[in-house]
């Protein structure tokens, strides 16, 4: 890679991010279509973030991913926001432009894109979403729009509720979503006649890899099983699904597909997604990681 004087410097903020593989991604992605731009990441507690940004600016840094647990508090100090950051509350992408720095979320648009190449496109599905937390406010927003059926399960009920009342007053009739408490009896009533099932908690992450949030037993060959947990690449719940006949989308998939959104925001080229891929598989295969669906 040839750093110049017009090099663009795109930037990860975060903390911790030294787990993040973006980097990785994004640098294989520039230098495969000959782009004069760099990745890097930055440490930067939360005490800093309002001088990061002020730093932003000051450099003319072109472009951002951001991360936890900067992802909600950094909206206060953008200028502009895109139309899905204000549903969903929260922003991993910004763009410079021409000194204006717009918001952008791409969590969603990478399940959605995930699902989508993996030849299970969540329109007119009934879709089951595990957890209510962040990660799951990002796809179950995106997803609302397109299931016939939204289902979001989560341990703590009352999220649960919370996040399904959000999407039904953000989107009104035209969406039809439900919450309830995650247990197995919820799961067998629900997941017999699905066809998307999302495991949007960090259950099966190493080094708990041993765990997982659905019994063998539940899973069949009509689902797709889509887990954003990507250390394992291949989780429980993944092999299993597998095993049971079901189609399955790696959490190192979404993670692709979100980093290619948030690519062609910055570079308006269409991003290279088996490039980026094959470099976020090396770099898993080579080290330890301790992340869900994080950057
Ligand atoms: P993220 O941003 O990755 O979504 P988060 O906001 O902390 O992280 O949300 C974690 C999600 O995983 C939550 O839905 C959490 O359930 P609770 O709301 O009940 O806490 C879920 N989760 C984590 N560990 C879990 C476990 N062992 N069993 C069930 N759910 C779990």
């Amino acid at each position: 890679m040839r750093v110049t004087a017009k090099t663009r410097v795109c930037a990860l903020i975060g903390y911790p991010i030294e787990h993040s593989l973006s980097p990785t991604i994004h640098n294989a992605a520039f230098q495969h279509l000959g782009l004069d731009y760099i990745y890097v990441a930055f440490d930067v507690q939360p005490n800093r973030l309002q001088d990061a940004i002020a730093g932003v600016r000051g450099l003319g840094v072109h472009g951002l991913n951001v991360t936890m647990p900067h992802k909600i508090s950094i909206i206060r100090y953008l200028d502009e926001l895109d139309g899905a950051v204000r549903n969903i509350g929260s922003v991993n992408t910004v763009l410079n432009s021409g000194g204006i720095l717009i918001g952008y979320t791409t969590d969603g648009v990478g399940a959605l894109e995930a699902l989508r190449h993996a030849g299970s496109d969540p329109k007119g599905r009934k879709i089951i979403v595990l957890g209510a937390g962040g990660a799951s406010r990002s796809i179950s927003f995106t997803l609302a729009e397109h299931a016939r059926e939204l289902i979001i399960l989560n341990r703590t009920l009352e999220k649960a509720l919370a996040l399904a009342k959000d999407i039904s007053e953000a989107f009104g009739s035209g969406v039809n979503v439900r919450a309830d408490r995650l247990s197995e009896e919820s799961l067998e009533a629900e997941i017999k006649d699905a066809d998307v099932l999302i495991n949007a908690t960090s259950i099966g992450m190493r080094p708990k890899e041993n765990e997982t949030p659905v019994r063998r037993r539940l899973l069949h060959g009509k689902l797709t099983v889509f887990d954003i947990v990507y250390d394992p690449i291949e989780t429980r719940l993944l092999r299993e699904a597998k095993a049971a006949g079901a189609k399955t989308v790696d959490g190192l998939s979404m993670l692709v597909y979100q980093g290619a959104a948030s690519f062609e925001i910055w570079t308006g080229a269409k991003a290279p997604v088996e490039v980026m891929r094959r470099a976020a598989i090396r770099e898993v295969k080579g080290k330890k990681y301790r992340h869900t669906g994080g950057m």
